[in-house]
């Protein structure tokens, strides 16, 4: 599996709970702004295209700290123990990336096998330009402030965490749909879709505990 712990579905349906049970995190102006504006453009409900646009924003922190850090690495030929340290903040960084790569080929291929249309400014031009921005901003924030483009992140992650459990909650018809995917050889196999998007919701949550992890040490730890 290209992600992160495979879990079975009794574990699944225990996390699902846990998340369920859980009260989200108290976001910040920036990402409440974020989210107001993904349910004005997408409207309030969970769907397939929506999720994917959510997949396509979640890559940009960890593809700027990958940047970032490679700039650092490039200036510190003489503290290689140091340098040691930003890789491997790379490596932890590139881990997470790829796995939300695999949310989105997920998501895509899904879409893709419903012939669900998309429009291409709603759900190709207008992510780009979101992905965009939301680049700067997190890149920014990561070289002013640390601790606060994690948290962005980590508030970011607590979204999709619980989105992705309450979509499993109120689509009940998920647990009889099978997963027949390009990435099962990767991603691995699930009894259901609901499987599938309970494994998604964990893996947020994972990110999330890993992005408030990396908040309390410094920036290369
Ligand atoms: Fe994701
Ligand atoms: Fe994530």
């Amino acid at each position: 599996m290209s992600g992160l712990e495979h879990l079975s579905g009794d574990v699944l349906r225990r996390e699902q709970e846990r998340t369920l049970a859980s009260p989200r995190l108290r976001y910040s102006l920036l990402a409440r702004a974020l989210f107001l504006g993904m349910d004005l453009v997408y409207g309030r409900r969970r769907t397939l295209s929506k999720f994917k646009v959510l997949e396509l924003i979640a890559r940009v922190p960890y593809q700027a700290w990958e940047q970032v850090a490679y700039v650092a690495m490039t200036h510190t030929s003489r503290a290689p123990d140091f340098a040691r340290r930003i890789f491997d903040r790379v490596r932890e960084s590139r881990h997470q990336q790829d796995n939300e790569q695999w949310h989105l080929l997920i998501l895509e291929d899904l879409i893709a096998q419903r012939g669900v249309r998309e429009g291409f400014v709603k759900f190709w031009l207008l992510p780009q330009l979101v992905a965009f921005v939301y680049y700067q901003i997190v890149w920014l924030l990561y070289v002013v402030r640390p601790a606060r483009a994690y948290l962005l992140n980590a508030e970011f992650e607590d979204h999709a965490e619980h989105e992705y459990m309450e979509f499993v909650r109120d689509c009940p018809e998920l647990e009889r749909e099978p997963f027949e995917s390009v990435v099962t050889a990767d991603y691995g196999r699930f009894e259901s879709l609901a499987d599938v998007f309970r494994q998604i919701g964990y893996d947020e949550r994972v990110h999330k505990e890993e992005s408030l992890n990396w908040m309390t040490q410094p920036r290369f730890a």
